[in-house]
């Protein structure tokens, strides 16, 4: 095991630094830019149970300080996903996890038995998405309906099981708690914050307006994240992995310091697919030029 090696509760990564869902495709595709297998891991584009075509609008927005997004969870569904993708990723030697969506509990459940089948180490349950009209979010926002829907799951699926939290509730602390009850085994926060956005253009006398509505995530989300991560770790005691915004080392470390034990970094991806990669350089360099041990010692500094 090298210095940056982590233990999730049982569940072991080469390093801490992990790609965001629906950031980085199913992971291949980016071998053109970086060594992937090089990454602690990478988390899926969401799966559910029957393929999906997205939404139809406007899909990607920019804005100062991140971007915005309704995707709607275009994938290829599970069964293609084992087919094609799987095999993919096993001959790339890419350690990945599965994102997992879903409209129903059943949806859920009947996806992450398939998973357990086919030994699918370890899933991430998106309850968080804002960009779908039914279930996902539906589940994240509400404490018994999150704890009925991680019960069903767990009751099927043997393996690492995260659960993906989202701030667009008042207490995300509740939400940890439920989770942690039901039998998952981390969590990961945050998804993306509820935005908009309407662009103006004045043409021949009239306004134009270019409205998206979706998840906002980027840079602008991190001190949200930084809070949310921060708050979990203070009631729940499973791992948890902080996601908003990552995009240079200070960033990892300022999450690791909240009480992250793993990141995932998403939108940098879109401009410097190289960034995760990069991070796991740098995060080695660090604790060596400083003379840390290991990653577990330079987190226990960090939250001294
Ligand atoms: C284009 C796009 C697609 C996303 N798709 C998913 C998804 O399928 N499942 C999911 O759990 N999160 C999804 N997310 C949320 C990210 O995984 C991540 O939680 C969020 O973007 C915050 O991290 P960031 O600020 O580093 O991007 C998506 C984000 C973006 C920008």
């Amino acid at each position: 095991m090298g210095k940056l090696s982590v233990n999730l509760n049982g569940f072991e990564l080469k390093n801490p630094i992990m790609t965001a869902s629906g950031t980085y495709g199913y992971a291949s595709e980016y071998n053109d830019f970086i060594d992937v297998s090089n990454l602690g891991a990478v988390v899926t584009k969401a799966i559910s149970l029957h393929p999906r075509a997205g939404n139809k609008h406007i899909r990607i927005t920019e804005t100062r300080a991140g971007m915005i997004n309704s995707i709607g969870l275009e994938n290829v569904g599970i069964d293609k996903f084992l087919e094609v993708k799987v095999p993919e990723l096993n001959e790339n030697n890419i350690d990945y996890i599965m994102n997992v969506a879903g409209s129903t509990i059943d949806e859920y459940v009947q996806v992450a038995k398939k998973c357990d089948e086919n030994n699918i180490k370890a899933i991430e349950l998106n309850v968080s998405c804002p960009n779908v009209k039914s279930g996902c979010l539906e589940f994240g926002t509400d404490e018994n309906s999150l704890y009925e829907l991680v019960s069903a799951v767990r009751a099927v699926y043997n393996g690492f099981l995260i659960v993906k939290l989202t701030p667009n509730v008042t207490s995300i602390e509740k939400l940890g708690i439920a989770a942690e009850k039901a039998g998952a085994n981390a969590v990961s926060a945050i998804n993306t914050l509820k935005g908009m956005s309407i662009k103006i253009e004045r043409v021949s006398g009239k306004f134009i307006k270019t409205i998206v509505q979706g998840g906002y995530s980027g840079i602008g989300i991190k001190p949200v994240a930084i809070g949310a991560v921060s708050r979990l770790s203070k009631v729940i005691n499973i791992p948890i992995i902080g996601i908003g915004g990552i995009e240079t080392l200070d960033d990892v470390l300022e999450f690791f310091a909240a009480g992250a034990e793993a990141v995932q970094v998403g939108t940098a991806n879109f401009t410097h697919p190289e960034t995760a990669e990069k991070l796991v350089k740098e995060l080695e360099e660090y604790i060596t030029k400083n003379g840390f041990e290991s990653l577990d010692e330079l987190k226990k500094e960090l939250r001294a």
